[in-house]
């Protein structure tokens, strides 16, 4: 017996080199508590969102509150559900990306099956911090126009329009987005409207929310409601993605010297899609607002941005037209004519989206990785950010790739029976598809591959 042992951790030594399996590390413990184990997990992976405040309903933070959830958790965590993380991490990894380790996963499934027990309290750890801003007190701070959502309301897709004006041109390090009632307002993509002060009388004339599901708006005509035009209906610069959010997004803040904005003295940020979740039983009125950090010295290299699929520079082939009870793939290809530096990707689709591909084949047909979504989830598009920069060689094909299931299968399908639905409408309405694949980049500069970005 004692012969075999040895034999076995032998063994466990020479492979320990190849596998991590038989480091006592990765084993799971025999007694799990919550104190000791499941806490550490929930804290560093859920709570940024399962807490009060954060942009879940539910909280974790307690043992009382965590342990009701004991099998669901071991059940979403299973299936990969939690954290929401849709990007395949072996294909490749991002800035503040959140993956279970399955060692994290054992634990929370041997933990449920065990009865959830709580453990010793003094061994519970310290609950990180989440402040509402990523940089403190702000130079500036807009309210966004309230919003006020019925109880047991559906899902709300809305444009709205946050107009401001400074004494003078002004240079800006950060600007983000806090949401008033986090477990209600999803995502927002916002964008800043760029006035020549002459050319526009009334930045705060015009509408300011326009719903896009009640108005069966055209785009064009959302932004004549919301007085974007400049006063002789031309239409002003729009710098695309200045403030996104999403619940447990990292934001993006990027290393000094890279980013920054120039606000104008007229200007308006312009959330372009503004999705409100579902309410529960109370009414709310929801209260975000803008968060403007200043700063002395202009953006040295400013973040630029293409777009490649519906709206974009480069077409989505074939044409986006999804008949009914059929699973249809399409892609779109976009030239990069000089070396650049990415730092932020953003894949868009709708509801009958069911995976998504990126990657840039370079001159000599080699392949850059950008990002795999193999079950693509409507719920998270976040704006995902490399550790590093990628350097993409000038004559570079940058490929999307996605896939749409308009099938009765497809669980999150919005017709039933299926419809044909197709992006040519030019409107942003869930239920119309789009296929974006968005990139914000420098122009590339030796070194930049070395940059942290975390
Ligand atoms: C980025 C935010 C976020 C993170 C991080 C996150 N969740 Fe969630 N989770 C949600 C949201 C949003 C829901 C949907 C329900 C709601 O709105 O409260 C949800 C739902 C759930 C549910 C209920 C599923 C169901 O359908 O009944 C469980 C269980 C859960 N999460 C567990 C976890 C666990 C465990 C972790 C960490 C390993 C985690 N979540 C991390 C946002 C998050």
């Amino acid at each position: 017996m004692k012969k075999r042992i040895s034999y076995l951790i032998a063994l466990c030594i020479a492979a320990t080199a190849i596998f991590s399996a038989c480091n006592n590390e990765n084993k799971v413990p025999e007694n799990v508590t919550f104190t000791e184990h499941v806490a550490p997990i929930l804290y560093n992976n859920c709570t940024v969102c399962h807490r009060p405040g954060g942009g879940a309903h539910f909280s974790f933070i307690t043992y009382q509150d965590a342990k009701k959830y004991a099998g669901s958790m071991a059940f979403v965590t299973k299936e990969r559900i939690m954290p929401p993380w849709p990007a395949d991490p072996h294909y490749t990894e991002f800035k503040g990306q959140r993956v279970l380790t399955d060692k994290d996963i054992e634990i929370l499934s041997k933990w449920a099956k065990e009865g959830a027990p709580e453990g010793s309290t003094d061994k519970m750890p310290i609950l990180p911090k989440y402040p509402s801003s990523l940089a403190g007190a702000p130079d500036m701070r807009i309210a966004v126009t309230p919003y006020f959502i019925k109880a047991f309301s559906s899902d709300k897709f809305l444009l709205i329009k946050v107009p401001y004006e400074l004494p003078a041109d002004t240079f800006a390090s950060l600007i983000e987005f806090v949401p008033g009632h986090s477990n209600v307002v999803h995502h927002v993509n916002g964008d800043m409207v760029k006035y020549v002060f002459e050319q526009k009388k009334d930045v705060f004339a015009g509408e300011r929310i326009v719903n896009m599901e009640e108005d069966t708006a055209t785009l064009v005509k959302a932004f004549q409601k919301l007085g974007l035009p400049n006063d002789d209906g031309s239409y002003p610069v729009l710098q695309k993605s200045v403030v996104n959010y999403l619940p447990g997004a990292i934001g993006q803040i990027y290393p000094q010297g890279i980013g920054g904005y120039i606000l104008p003295r007229k200007g308006a940020f312009l959330f372009n899609d503004i999705h409100y979740g579902f309410t529960g039983k109370d009414d709310i009125t929801d209260t975000s607002y803008i968060n403007i950090f200043f700063s002395k010295i202009p953006p040295n290299r400013p973040v630029q941005e293409f777009q490649l699929g519906t709206l974009g520079q480069a077409p989505v082939e074939p044409d986006l037209i999804i008949m009914p009870n059929t699973v249809k793939p399409v892609s779109s290809h976009f030239k990069v004519v000089n070396d650049i530096s990415i730092l932020t990707i953003n894949p868009h689709m709708h509801l009958l989206g069911k995976s998504f591909k990126a990657y840039a084949l370079k001159p000599n047909g080699d392949t850059i990785r950008l990002i795999s979504i193999p079950r693509w989830d409507f719920n998270w598009q976040y704006f995902y950010t490399f550790k590093k920069m990628v350097k993409i060689p000038a004559n570079s094909i940058i490929v999307a790739e996605g896939i749409y299931d308009n099938t009765k299968q497809n669980l999150n399908n919005p017709f039933s029976p299926p419809q044909i639905v197709t992006d040519q409408t030019g409107s942003m309405k869930a239920t119309d598809e789009m296929f974006q694949f968005i990139i914000t980049y420098l122009p590339y500069k030796d070194g930049d591959e070395k940059i942290s970005l975390e």
